[in-house]
């Protein structure tokens, strides 16, 4: 039989997102981030085309992606409660990590397995936020959809969108869980 990680595992199975109206601060500082980066960067990729990258944004910078949430609302013409809520998530936000997806020129690896692979990067990424004890949560929400936003805000190409935002910060409680799924009714076991 292997050797199990049993931390590893302990951890795997009973890790769970810290909503991100609950965090507050001090959040990880550029020391503490690095890590938790690498260990994002740490994903399947096939091809390593790399098709991702990072934007931390902190202080001034969720200011301002506050602001463009705003202005993006109302052109949207989003009720004043739903851009009250998208503006708090950066205003209020300790540390949030933008996952950008970069697609890359392939004749081998689909666009699409590139976008799965973006998305492993914002589990990895909260998973090794949350291992490293930070409260964190992965968010889109309606303006991350929108390339006018992406271009402003965080100035993408045309080949780059937002997988996600992590945010990443001091956690003020812990969640009870919620209900996981059957794996009786997700799980089909074929040995023949
Ligand atoms: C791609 C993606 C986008 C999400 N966007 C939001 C969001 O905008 N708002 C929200 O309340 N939850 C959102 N969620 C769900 C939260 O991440 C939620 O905390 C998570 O499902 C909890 O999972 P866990 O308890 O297994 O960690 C999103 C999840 C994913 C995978």
């Amino acid at each position: 039989m292997p050797t199990p990680n049993a931390a590893a595992m302990e951890f795997l199975l009973t890790r769970r997102s810290r909503p991100a109206k609950t965090l507050t601060g001090p959040a990880p500082d550029d020391a503490a981030l690095l890590p938790i980066l690498t260990a994002a960067s740490r994903t399947p990729d096939h091809g390593k085309l790399e098709p991702w990258r990072f934007v931390v944004l902190k202080g001034a910078a969720l200011a301002r992606l506050a602001a463009e949430v705003e202005a993006t609302g109302a052109a949207l013409g989003k009720s004043a409660e739903d851009i009250a809520k998208a503006r708090g998530a950066f205003a209020d936000s300790p540390l949030c990590v933008a996952v950008i997806e970069v697609q890359k020129d392939s004749p081998k690896i689909p666009a699409l397995e590139q976008t799965y692979s973006a998305g492993a990067v914002c589990l990895a990424l909260l998973n090794a936020a949350l291992a490293s004890g930070w409260g964190a949560n992965w968010l889109s929400g309606w303006a991350s959809h929108d390339r006018g936003f992406m271009s402003r805000a965080l100035g993408l190409a045309d080949n780059e969108r937002i997988t996600g935002f992590v945010h990443i910060g001091t956690e003020t409680s812990v969640p009870p869980d919620r209900p996981r799924p059957d794996l009786a009714q997700i799980t089909t076991w074929v040995s023949e």
